[in-house]
This record gives structure tokens, sequence and C-alpha cells, in this order.
């Protein structure tokens, strides 16, 4: 039978996604799969996808969360894992396909603007000068694209609040002068980028 156009296209985009990683036990990766889900899809709005995400990003996030730099409830989940388990998750998650991005809203365009300019007004910087054009980051700094408009709004007033502790000196120069509509609609419009 012939698949339909975006059944085949999903097959496509799932090549190169990699088996359950071997060197983690089946106990912790489930455990990250309650909340991130199997394939890093997340189950809900507060929890971060973690597909498609960078490899060098999410093994220093993990890392970070260990040695405690980033507070949180992700420390208690970190805590045990070894070099090798965090390699080997950072490579899986990195690997899956992203889910698909959220609808735009009515702030689309609003955060659109804010992305890619920033604010002239307030001495907002264009986000894209570091998170690249497509929000899709570098190896070190995190693609934006398709995370879920929650959380991406609550890092954003952690990075602010300095209750996001680790590598916070720019994004929280950033941060501090976006007000809550801006931070909302960066994070919707954000949320809907494929
Ligand atoms: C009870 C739910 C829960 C479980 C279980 C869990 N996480 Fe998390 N994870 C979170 C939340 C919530 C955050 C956001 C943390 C914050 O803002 O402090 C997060 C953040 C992360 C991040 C950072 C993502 C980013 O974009 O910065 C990574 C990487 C991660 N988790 C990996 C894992 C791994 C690997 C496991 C299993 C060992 C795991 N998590 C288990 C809830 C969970
Ligand atoms: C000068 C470079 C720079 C600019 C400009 C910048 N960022 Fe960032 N951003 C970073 C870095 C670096 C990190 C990673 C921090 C870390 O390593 O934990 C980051 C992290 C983030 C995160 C956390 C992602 C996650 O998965 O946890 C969000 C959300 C974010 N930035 C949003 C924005 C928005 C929105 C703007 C524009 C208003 C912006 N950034 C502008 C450098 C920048």
């Amino acid at each position: 039978m012939r698949k339909s156009l975006p059944a085949a296209l999903a097959a496509l985009v799932a090549v190169g996604a990699l088996a359950r990683p071997p060197e983690v036990p089946e106990a912790v990766f489930k455990r990250c799969a309650t909340c991130h889900g199997e394939q890093g899809e997340s189950i809900a709005e507060d929890f971060p996808r973690l597909a498609g995400q960078h490899e060098a990003y999410l093994a220093k996030e993990l890392d970070d969360f260990r040695a405690g730099r980033r507070e949180g409830p992700m420390v208690r989940m970190a805590r045990g894992l070894t070099d090798a388990h965090v390699a080997a998750l950072a490579k899986y998650y990195a690997s899956q396909p992203v889910p698909p991005p959220a609808p735009k809203t009515e702030l689309h365009d609003v955060g659109r603007y804010l992305y890619r300019k920033g604010n002239p007004w307030s001495g907002v910087p264009a986000c894209k000068a570091c998170h690249g054009e497509a929000a899709r980051g570098t190896e070190k700094l995190p693609a934006l694209a398709g995370q879920h408009a929650a959380y991406l709004e609550r890092e954003i007033r952690e990075f602010t609040s300095r209750a996001r502790t680790n590598d916070n000196e720019v994004m929280h120069t950033v941060s501090q002068k976006l007000t809550a509509l801006e931070v909302r609609a960066l994070a919707e419009y954000l949320a809907s980028l494929p």
C-alpha cells in the first residue's frame, strides 16, 4: 500500500534516530521517559523537549545538574548518572525526530519581530544573533524551535530571577529587559517553529 505523504515524511525523518542506549540501565531510561517521553518528545508542557536538541548542550546541562551548577528538580534525577550514561543519553535524545510544533497564535508576529530584531527601544538584543535564524542554535547553544512555550517562559523568568544558576550571565542580561508580554510572545512564537 502507498504511504500517505505525512507518514512517508515521518519515516524519512526517523531514519537517523538511534535505538534506546544500551549503556543506560532500563530503570534509568524509563525514569527519564516518565517526564521527557520515550523519544524526548516530552509528555507535558512543563517538561522540556529533548528530541533534536544539540548533543553537546544536552551533555553539558546533565553535567551541570549532576554537579549542582544548575539547580532544580533535575538535580535529583541526574544524581548517579555516570559519564557514560550522560554521553549516551545526550547522543540518543539529540538523534530523535523533532516533534510537530505548536499552532501559531495571535502573538506570533510580535514574537517573530522580537526574535529577529530585539527591542531597540528598550535595549533587548535580537535572539537570532546567538540562537540562529531558524532558532536551531549551535552545538553549545540550545535550539529553541518547537520547544514548549510554558517551559521557555519559565526558563526566561528564571534567567531574570537567577533561579537558573548555570551560565546565566548572558541570558540574565538579555531577559531582564523583557516585559511579561514580550516573554510570552517569544515563547509562543518559538513553540510554533518547526
Ligand atoms: C519528574 C520529571 C522529570 C524526570 C523523571 C526527568 N526530568 Fe529532566 N527535566 C525535568 C524538568 C522539570 C526540567 C526543567 C528543569 C528546570 O527548569 O530546572 C528538566 C530538564 C532537563 C534537561 C535540560 C533541558 C534543557 O533544554 O535545558 C535535560 C537534558 C534533562 N532534563 C534530561 C533528563 C534525563 C536524562 C532524565 C533521566 C535520568 C530526566 N531528565 C528525568 C523533569 C524531569
Ligand atoms: C549573546 C548570546 C545570546 C542572546 C542574544 C540570546 N541568548 Fe538565549 N541563551 C544563550 C546561551 C549561551 C544559552 C545557554 C545557557 C546554558 O548553557 O545553560 C541560552 C539559553 C536560552 C534558553 C534556555 C533554553 C533551554 O533549553 O533551557 C532560552 C529559553 C533562551 N536562551 C531564550 C532566548 C531569547 C528569547 C533571546 C532573545 C530575547 C535570547 N535567548 C538571546 C545565549 C544567548
